[in-house]
């Protein structure tokens, strides 16, 4: 959601910056935008749609520049069009923005008042005249920075060039995440390491309230205060190709192929040779005797692993474990007990997820431990956290989320396992167990990738249904929440999950010849409940759509197009299977309807703003 990048060094920065759009794109956008600085002169070029937009009007910004900022804007305040488009000018200079200005109605009238005169509709120009007023009475930018800051409410992370200073760009962070890339006689910035992690691994972490002034040979950061702080340097594991497409047509579609090989990660990571890695899986920074029920926290896709994970974590800890959705649980006044006897777990892939994050905050200040499961270190939630367990995912690029719905499973799924062990709950003989179908769930997901080109086939004939049902039981209805939810965000194609045991209680109504009813229904503990639905379905000429394990003939000769999947005997692992059929389910259905399967419209990857 909004993406910067900048860069200054000893190169043209324009096919920097431009590669650092592009790198950012995954996030969710609406327009875009560049400003250089070259000869003590600010050039600008922005426009509304894609990046690529943006190509035919380089040749006019000067390309010996080696001082640049770009952004993408996904639209808060202001339709998407080239004048709300970022950067914004005001006296001298060019500013561009990620977050929510809160007070800007006010900032702003305060502003008019004063004659000063708006070119857009954003909270985010504002900020770029109240610069400009400072910078036109002579004040350092870094001053200017600092004091105008001191009036902004809400979430930022704002990038400045002006024409007064061509020796530096001027950042400021609060809420939003900016992190810099330390190079030799260069140095770039961006909202997440992708922007610039194919030039540097070095990074520094800005952390909220703090300031930076970056030059090509030093960076300089200071607090709220204005004291100057120490950089910490962080070496950066994603190497730089993680983050490419590798020859696939998508990322989505190559991040559902990668993911055999995160679970042999996840694996390796957690249960090297058998043994419980109780520090990898931040049990070692927490305090489990203390904890006396469980919040899991999370949005969207998160929030269906924190789901799945329910289902094994209560039995496995004997402790109430609720799951619930940031935005709700930040708002609501939960019930939660202090000194740390609740524990509450965060998931996110990103990281940055305002809501999953402010709901932390909150746990914190409640004097709740707090823990997280994320894939981007050191983002804020992972800071945030007394304790955490990183994902072993890599880089996820798609805005629809696969690979990171499986290994947050899976991390969960650990951390459940390493807690039982801890609270002495977990007999040697079951961790065996449960470990050694753990090591086989590569091979067995490899052969779930092999329903590929069925599942393309079968979308042939699917594409042009206008809604769907997908149903399940115990960890499958959380997969029939997901394919949905993955169908409508990829395919604008309306769908519902339901849980089987629910139809009778209204979505029945819905059945009928026209109603295409995805059925996950394996051979587990709640087959026999699940198929009954399905027969119910059936009696009202419902189309369905089974998935289930290859041997079953009860389901294949209930439904009318079939999805094998191989057979494991833990049901987590099975429905990490049947995840796999939903994902290629909606990348085909989308395929055929031909939208933007990486950056579906109106999303975003990493939703920075509530
Ligand atoms: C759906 C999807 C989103 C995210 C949600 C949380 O495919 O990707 O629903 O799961 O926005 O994001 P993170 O995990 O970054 O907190």
């Amino acid at each position: 959601m909004c993406g910067i990048i900048g860069y200054i060094g000893s190169r043209s920065c324009l096919d920097i910056v431009f590669d650092g759009l592009k790198r950012l794109e995954y996030r969710g956008y609406d327009s875009a935008g560049i400003a250089v600085l070259h000869d003590r002169h600010i050039s600008i070029t922005k426009e509304a749609g894609k990046i690529d937009n943006l190509k035919p009007f380089l040749s006019q910004l000067p390309a010996a520049a080696q001082i640049g900022i770009g952004h993408t804007r996904w639209a808060t305040h202001g339709t998407p069009t080239k004048e709300n488009a970022h950067p914004h000018i005001s006296d001298r200079l060019a500013l561009i923005h990620n977050g929510i200005i809160e007070n800007y109605r006010e900032l702003k009238q305060e502003l008019q008042d004063k004659g000063v005169t708006f070119r857009s509709e954003t909270d985010t120009e504002v900020i770029a005249h109240l610069l400009g007023q400072e910078l036109k009475g002579g004040t350092h930018p870094q001053e200017a920075l600092m004091r105008v800051i001191q009036r902004l409410e809400g979430a930022f992370s704002l990038a400045l060039i002006t024409d007064q200073d061509d020796q530096h760009i001027y950042l400021a962070k609060q809420g939003s995440p900016l992190v810099i890339g330390l190079g030799q006689n260069e140095n770039f910035f961006g909202s997440d390491i992708t922007a610039f992690v194919s030039y540097t691994q070095k990074a520094v972490f800005l952390h909220d309230g703090e300031c930076a002034s970056v030059g090509r040979n030093e960076v300089k950061l200071w607090n709220r205060e204005g004291q100057e702080l120490p950089l910490k340097t962080t070496v950066l594991q994603w190497s730089p190709g993680s983050a490419d497409k590798q020859g696939y047509r998508h990322y989505m579609l190559k991040e559902i192929h990668e993911q055999p090989r995160v679970i042999s990660k996840t694996t390796q990571a957690f249960a090297p040779e058998g043994v419980l890695n109780h520090e990898a899986l931040g049990l070692n920074s927490i305090q489990l005797e203390k904890v006396k029920s469980i919040h899991i926290v999370a949005c969207g896709t998160a929030y269906y692993a924190g789901m799945v994970a329910k289902y094994f974590m209560e039995p496995a800890l004997g402790l109430p474990v609720n799951v619930e959705l940031a935005s709700e649980f930040r708002y609501r006044d939960p019930l939660l007990m202090g000194q740390g006897q609740t524990l509450v777990m965060a998931i996110s892939q990103s990281g940055e997820t305002a809501d999953t994050l402010a709901s932390l905050k909150l746990a914190k200040d409640k004097g709740c431990q707090i823990f997280s499961i994320c894939n981007v270190a050191y983002s804020s939630i992972h800071r945030e956290s007394h304790g955490s367990i990183l994902m072993h995912a890599g880089p996820e690029i798609g805005v629809a989320s696969t690979k990171a719905f499986t290994s947050q499973v899976l991390c969960a799924y650990f951390w459940s396992m390493a807690a039982a062990e801890k609270l002495g709950r977990l007999s040697a003989k079951d961790k065996e167990a449960r470990l050694q179908e753990l090591k086989s769930l590569p091979l067995y997901m490899d052969q779930a990738l092999n329903a590929e080109e069925h599942i393309a086939e079968l979308a042939n004939s699917l594409y042009e249904y206008p809604n769907f049902l997908f149903v399940g039981r115990g960890p499958n209805f959380i997969i029939a929440l997901e394919g949905a939810l993955k169908l409508k965000e990829i395919s604008y194609i309306h769908a519902e999950g339901y849980a089987a045991g629910e139809l009778k209680h209204g979505p029945i109504a819905l059945i009928d010849k026209h109603m295409p009813i995805v059925a996950i229904a394996p051979h587990d503990a709640y087959y026999e409940k699940t198929l009954s639905n399905i027969e119910e379905i059936r009696a009202r000429e419902g189309f369905v759509i089974g998935i289930g394990d290859e041997k079953d003939s009860r389901l294949r000769d209930l439904s009318q197009l079939y999805i094998p999947t191989p057979k494991m005997n833990n049901p987590y692992f099975q429905a990490i299977l049947a995840t796999v059929a939903v994902q290629f389910l909606a990348y085909y259905i989308a395929i055929k309807r031909g939208t933007d399967v990486d950056q579906p419209r109106n999303l975003a990857k990493s939703v920075t703003v509530e």
